[in-house]
Formats: C-alpha cells, structure tokens, sequence
C-alpha cells in the first residue's frame, strides 16, 4: 500500500499544499492560483482537494499530514519578545493577541475541523505533525535535490525564533546543526528595506532585487557600518536601533531614516536614485553575507551540494552569485584558500559569532 503525505502551508501568506507518494511529488499547488487573491493566507481547501484529485484518493487514505511550523513555538516568541522589551511593544503585542486567542492558538482543533467539514474525515486531526519552519524549508529543498548529501542553507524572515539555519543532509537523514535567531535576520532586513522604499513586505522584495541594478550601491558601506555586522563566516547580528519590526508597527524607525536622510516612500510616489542606490546598496549586502556564508560552510564541511531554502533563497541574483560565482572558484580551492578568501574580503566589525548550536 502506498503511503501518501499532504503537506500543508496556511495562515501566513502564500498558503500552499503538496501530496506526496512513497516520497515523490504528485501534485502542488498555491491556493491564491484558485482564488485569485494574491498572497492568499487561508486555508488551502482549494489546493488540497487539487492534490488528493490528481493522485485520485481520498484524504482518508493519507496516512501523514503535515503542517510547515509549529504555532506554539511561534506564540512563545511572541510571549518573549514581549516580555523582555515591555512596556515598549504593547501596541503590537495588543494587536496581535486577539488573532492568536481566537485562531492561531487552536490550529490544530481548527484544521482538524476544516478536515472534517470539507473533506469527510474526522480522523484527520490525529495523523497531524507539526514540523519547524526551518526544516520544513530544508527538507523542501534537500528531499527533492538530486543529492545524497548536502549542506542545507535556510535564510528566511523568521519562523518560530529562526531566521538563518544550516543543516546537513545525508540519505534520508536531515539535520539542523546551528541557527541564528530572531531578531537578527537577513530576511527581515532586506523586507525592512522594502517596505522603507514603498513596497508591501513579503510580498515587493522581488522588486527590491529589480531595482538594484538601476543604482549604484552607494550605502552599502554604511548598512555594513551601522546596520548589520557581519562575521568571516557569513553569521550576523543587526544593531536593532534602526529597526522597528521588535516591538513597533514598522519595520523601521526615525534613526534609520535619519541614517540615510531620507523618509520612507509612499507607495506609488516617484522613485527616485535614492531609492534605485538603497536597493542596489540592500542587494549588495545581501549577496556579500550570502556569499561569505556558503564560502565558509564549504571550507567547514567540504561538501560541494548545497542546497538552499526561504524567502531570502528567493533572491535568485544573490543565489546565481552564491551557488555560480563562489562554487566554481570553491571547487578549485582548497578550503584553507577559500576560508582566507571569506576573511580578506572586507575588513569586518570585531567578530560577533551568533550562531546557537543545536544539540543533536
Ligand atoms: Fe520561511
């Protein structure tokens, strides 16, 4: 008998499902190709049944369905967060709650429901898992490779308190050896300076990286100098005093604004060479910590596979130049060479390791 996994993507954007047999894709879909409303967040009813129709089952005969991240571990940081900035964050906090209280606390019991109503199967809710949004993104990208072994790099917004992971993959197996956490996040970042620049968060980045060749990255030093420290190894803390994504309704703040003297763009107002330079000046940096990252974990490991996840994955400049330009030259360097090479690029701030280990 086969055994068939779903996979499901819903309550954040871009919802999504994904039925797999004995491990091999059969059918994907986002449900906003149904519906037509762009990002769609709900549930993916549509997708689903899309799925389950083209493999001609049931959703009873799937035996695993699986949910990309785990909502506690999401609602604890939110706790955390608000806990140790308090009293500052208490619009955010407040703005956020009620959803969580009505919704997002019970995903499972709701889905599970949706499952039953929709779908004619109330069992549904016991073959649930929950996996962590950063293995979900690494075993998107690992499973599906033609590989047998491979570093996964994961770089995203943030999921439950990940915002960077690297994890090997060998076989069948899959493991995360070491994050960076939330608040410092390169995906939050580069989504900072989207919405500065007058675009939609997580949905404009995409423009961001279209504009960048129209400027000339002029504040690229200066984002360096001010904004995010990074490491030799590509790791990176940002100075969360030009942010406002922690505890604010922003994602930036005066000083950031005062930095580049500028204020944030309205959307559909004129663009300007400022804003083409601060886009080219964001992809810089962004290529530059991509770059020394996937340099150094080839020096670490010499593995030459990698394989690489989430939003900031997206950024297909910065991906040709990471997995092109620095793995061609990787393979004929030996991983001394290419570590030395990581270090002289540019002189760095002192050194701030913030990678959390994760025990195995
Ligand atoms: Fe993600």
């Amino acid at each position: 008998m086969p055994t068939y996994i779903l996979g499901i993507s819903a309550y954040f954007h871009d919802s999504a499902a994904v039925l797999l047999c004995d491990g091999k894709i059969v059918a994907a879909a986002q449900e906003e190709r149904f519906t037509r409303v762009k990002h769609d967040a709900g549930f993916p009813s549509n997708a689903t049944r899309y799925c389950l129709d083209e493999a001609g089952i049931e959703l009873s005969d799937v035996q695993h369905i699986a949910y990309f991240e785990k909502p506690l571990l999401k609602f604890e940081r939110l706790i955390e967060t608000y806990l140790t900035s308090a009293p500052r964050g208490r619009k955010t906090f407040a703005i956020a709650m009620p959803s969580w209280i009505k919704g997002k606390l019970f995903q499972k019991s709701n889905m599970a429901k949706i499952f039953r109503d929709d779908f004619n199967d109330p069992d549904a809710g016991n073959r649930m898992v929950f996996a962590q949004h950063h293995d979900s993104h690494a075993a998107s990208a690992f499973y599906p490779s033609p590989f047998d072994e491979a570093i996964v790099l994961t770089m995203d917004g943030v999921g439950e308190w990940a915002t960077t992971s690297v994890s090997v993959g060998r076989g069948k197996e899959l493991q995360r050896i070491r994050e960076i956490r939330f608040p410092h996040s390169l995906g939050l970042l580069y989504s900072a300076i989207t919405g500065y620049l007058g675009f939609k968060v997580n949905s404009g980045e995409y423009k961001v990286m279209g504009l960048a060749p129209y400027g000339e990255p002029r504040f690229a030093d200066l984002m360096e100098e001010k904004l995010i420290s990074i490491a030799d190894d590509g790791s990176f803390w940002l100075d969360m005093r030009y942010f406002d994504y922690v505890t604010g309704l922003r994602m930036t703040n005066k000083a950031f604004h005062d930095l580049f003297g500028e204020p944030a763009r309205t959307s559909e107002s004129q663009l300007t060479q400022f804003h083409f330079d601060m886009a080219a000046s964001i992809q810089k940096v962004t290529e530059n910590v991509m770059l020394r990252m996937t340099r150094a974990l080839h020096a670490e490991f010499a593995i030459d596979n990698l394989c690489m996840a989430g939003g900031v994955a997206l950024n297909c400049v910065a991906n040709g130049k990471s997995c092109g330009t620095a793995t061609s030259r990787i393979s004929g360097s030996s991983p001394q060479q290419v570590m030395q090479a990581a270090r002289s690029a540019r002189p760095c701030w002192p050194t701030i390791v913030i990678w959390t280990p994760i025990a195995s």
